[in-house]
């Protein structure tokens, strides 16, 4: 129970390193700056009237909210980097209507147009499931990732395939990014960065991942969250192999991929969060619902952080990883935290 406890305080001490405007300086060759920039700077205090909207959805009616303003806004992010748990975080506030990866469905970014189609429905308040909060939502927007995972392995390949994981396949979020950035401009949408700084513990969580697709360590279910310490345990219990000829590849690609994202959206408004400061400074989550314009909340999630304790707990190889990463511009994701 104390160590239930301490894990989700721990989980919910969270913190945001915001900087909006620091993006100039992001180009694919600036790794260091990416990681590592320090900045905080905050968002304007006040919202800029254009970027509050009086949705009409059409299957429902707003009724005596109808003068309230929604914000809306999209969360982008990778696999594995705190957005599930951080989206949680997000619906536990009254006014937060977050829909969750709605283009992992093929269908619905099949091209730019179905993708903006969808989208509409988003900011109409007309996409409708468990998240929504309908009529007085203050703020409305998705969970789009810059990859996805769907590797389908079966546990003699499972070596073999598990490096496809580190790219995977896209959400269409980079294949339509100008009709995309274009539409979030003119519709005044707000965008949510949320990236992990540590890509080898991000590594660790997709291999890990991938295993129990089809491991299915909790008792024969497959779960990419968990709300226990002992859930955490047994899916902890797996130390994926990383493939150390091609990990500085693998690391720079990841990076290259943000880099890349920040690049294409940086016309639009937005604030950049890392995983690992909302972990450490709760206070940060008062700076997003400022960004979001929201009503002030304590915001909460019952997820519970997998892969606790030092890295070389969690992987199988990590002399070999050890070696392959001193002495390169990553050799400090060996040392950190979370
Ligand atoms: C956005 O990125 C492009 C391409 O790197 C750059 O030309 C442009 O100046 C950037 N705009 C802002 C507002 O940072
Ligand atoms: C996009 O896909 C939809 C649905 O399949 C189709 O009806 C539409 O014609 C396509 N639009 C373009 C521009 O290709
Ligand atoms: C938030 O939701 C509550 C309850 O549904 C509602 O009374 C309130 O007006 C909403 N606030 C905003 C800012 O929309
Ligand atoms: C490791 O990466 C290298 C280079 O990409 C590749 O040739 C090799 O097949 C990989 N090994 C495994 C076990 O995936
Ligand atoms: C697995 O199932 C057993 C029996 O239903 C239950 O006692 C146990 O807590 C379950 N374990 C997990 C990790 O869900």
């Amino acid at each position: 129970m104390l160590l239930r406890t301490a894990v989700l305080m721990f989980s919910m001490a969270c913190s945001i390193f915001i900087f909006s405007e620091c993006l100039k300086q992001i180009s694919t060759h600036a790794r260091t700056k990416f990681l590592e920039l320090n900045v905080i700077e905050k968002p304007s205090q006040s919202i800029v009237i254009p970027y509050l909207h009086y949705p009409e959805p059409v299957s429902f009616s707003r009724k005596e909210c109808a003068r309230n303003p929604v914000l809306f806004f999209v969360i982008l992010s990778n696999q594995r980097s705190g957005s599930g748990w951080f989206e949680t975080l997000l619906n536990s506030h009254i006014n937060v209507s977050s829909n969750g990866e709605i283009f992992s469905v093929i269908r619905r970014r099949k091209n730019a147009s179905s993708i903006l189609h969808t989208l509409d429905k988003v900011y109409n308040l007309d996409w409708l499931n468990s998240a929504s909060k309908n009529e007085c939502s203050a703020a409305v927007g998705l969970k789009w990732m810059l990859n996805q995972d769907h590797v389908d392995v079966s546990s003699e390949y499972y070596e073999l395939v598990q490096i496809k994981t580190f790219s995977g396949s896209m959400q269409g979020l980079l294949e339509h990014h100008k009709e995309i950035a274009e539409y979030f401009d003119h519709k005044r949408v707000s965008i949510i960065f949320l990236f992990r700084r540590n890509l080898l513990r991000r590594m660790v969580s997709l291999l890990a991942n991938s295993y129990d697709r089809y491991a299915k360590l909790l008792n024969g279910t497959h779960k990419s969250h968990v709300h226990s310490a002992e859930e955490a345990d047994i899916l902890s219990k797996y130390k994926p192999t990383i493939n150390t000829t091609s990990l500085l590849d693998d690391l720079k690609d990841m990076e290259m991929r943000a880099a890349k994202v920040l690049e294409y959206f940086n016309s639009t408004r937005h604030i950049i969060l890392y995983y690992e400061d909302l972990v450490r400074n709760p206070n940060m989550l008062k700076d997003v619902q400022q960004f979001l314009g929201l009503p002030q909340m304590e915001l909460t999630s019952r997820q519970v952080k997998i892969h606790r304790g030092p890295l070389s707990d969690h992987i199988q190889n990590w002399d070999d990883v050890n070696k392959a990463l001193k002495g390169t511009v990553y050799e400090s994701f060996l040392e950190a935290d979370y």
